[in-house]
């Protein structure tokens, strides 16, 4: 199938990588003509593991291409994606689909016949029917010929591909049988492999899908964080409560790590469109306004938490390992980092910080970090060191080096890669997430 993505941002450069695995002709279309002449050049412009493997294999098969072109790319493709940024439109937090509505008045200047125009971009309920008229307003001619279909993607950074190629399940959102056909053709080898369910549905409830699926996530990531300071004031420990309750089937065990609050390009933005969407509806969530609020908060008391570890952190050295919201990634958007180290530096404290791959992103948004070429140097001579990401890298510290660098064995970590009985049989001062310090 002739395939069009438009938008080389996370989700647009993956899928279309991946359809062009599944034996699809994919045409990724971009106005960054850098950009474009990067992927021609199997030069990748993010860190996402297996995804350059993936766009080198798809030009060399020659099912994958990378173009400006927008109109050439659009004429005579059969399902033409829309995967542009859609941000929190500053201000009011609303999503800000003005990348959505052009690209779908560019594509429709484009279209020569008969195509399937798909959402990919997380867009708030009505966008594809608002899609749909901009498309039936200057294309007349074509009328009962372009069908208009929501398709949300669940993909998640660090493990795209995977996601993207094992997905739980499919949600298209259709109101005709060719979109229909043109969706089912599409996925075509995840039923032939895998059986993965298709949930086919009006194209406002897959819209509202996405956005339900991320804010049930954030609840349940907020959830756990309120837990583990209960644990804290209590005693209790986190990640038994985590346990015995994830092994409930109603509750499941997935996304119950209590951390510094959630962060990175989905679940924040996401959290605030829907809250808007719910008030502008007449329906308002007080679940997820509370969600919002306690995510925001939180980020800030991780701050106090390490300064009060510290005893105070005036004059003394933090180092921090990772910056990025969560490991292999090098996405720096929303990240506890972004609050938490400006935080420090105002309480005084000089941040030595490390990350195998968000330094470069880091140092334009965290002025004043000194940065180093590793966890060990970021550990040397400094008064403490804290975990914000729990990259592969921290897990197994050579904890001997690591007392020895640092002026005193003093580590706070924030995603709980620890235990805190090996931390004190290393003689470690260790304070965690909704377990008791030691
Ligand atoms: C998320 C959704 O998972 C994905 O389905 C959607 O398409 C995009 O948004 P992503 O943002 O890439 O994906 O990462 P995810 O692994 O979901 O983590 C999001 C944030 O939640 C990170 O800051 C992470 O550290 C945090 N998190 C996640 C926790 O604090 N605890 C958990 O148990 C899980």
């Amino acid at each position: 199938m002739r395939v069009t993505m438009i938008g080389t941002g996370y989700v647009g450069l993956v899928s279309g990588a991946c359809f062009s695995e599944f034996g699809h002709d994919v045409t990724c279309v971009d106005k960054d003509a850098r950009k474009i002449a990067d992927l021609q050049n199997g030069k990748i412009p993010i860190f996402e593991p297996g995804l350059d493997k993936l766009v080198v294999d798809g030009a060399k098969s020659g099912h994958l291409h990378f173009t400006t072109d927008l109109r050439a790319a659009v004429a005579g493709a059969e399902a033409i994606f829309i995967a542009v940024g859609t941000p929190s439109r500053r201000g009011d937090g609303f999503a800000d689909l003005s990348y959505v509505y052009a690209a779908a008045e560019e594509i429709a200047d484009a279209l020569t016949g008969p195509a399937v125009v798909v959402t990919k971009s997380t867009v708030p309920v009505g966008t594809c029917a608002e899609v749909e008229r901009i498309l039936k307003r200057k294309r007349p001619d074509l009328a009962g010929q372009v069908a208009v279909a929501s398709n949300p993607e669940f993909l998640r950074e660090g493990s795209a591909i995977e996601d993207f190629m094992r997905p739980d399940r499919i949600v298209a959102g259709v109101d005709t049988d060719h979109a229909r056909q043109v969706m089912r053709a599409l996925y075509r080898p995840l039923f032939l492999n895998d059986k993965t369910p298709i949930v086919f549905t009006s194209r406002e409830a897959s819209e509202l899908t996405k956005y339900a699926a991320n804010a049930f996530l954030a609840m349940k990531i907020t959830f756990i964080n309120e837990m583990a300071n209960l644990c804290e004031a209590t005693g209790a420990d986190i990640q038994d409560v985590a346990k015995g309750i994830g092994l409930d089937g109603r509750i499941g065990g997935k996304f119950l790590n209590a951390g510094p609050g959630y962060g990175g390009s989905c679940f924040p933005k996401d959290t605030l469109a829907l809250v808007h969407q719910a008030r502008q509806n007449g329906a308002p969530s007080r679940l997820i306004e509370a969600v919002v609020d306690a995510n925001t908060a939180r980020k800030k008391q991780m701050a106090d938490k390490i300064v009060k570890a510290f005893g105070g952190v005036t004059g003394k050295t933090v180092a921090v390992l990772g910056v990025t919201f969560k490991p292999n990634t090098d996405d720096m958007r929303d990240a506890p980092s972004l609050d938490i180290v400006p935080a420090l530096q105002a309480a005084g404290a000089t941040v030595r910080a490390f990350d195998p791959e968000g330094m470069h992103e880091a140092a334009k948004l965290l002025p004043g970090v000194q940065w180093a070429g590793n966890a060990y140097e970021a550990m040397d001579g400094a008064d403490g060191v804290a975990i914000l990401t729990e990259w592969n890298d921290f897990r197994a510290l050579n904890l001997t080096r690591a007392k020895s660098l640092l002026k005193r064995p003093l580590m706070i970590d924030l995603r709980n890669i620890y235990l805190p009985s090996e931390m004190a049989d290393a003689g470690f001062a260790y304070h965690s997430i909704g377990r008791k310090p030691v």
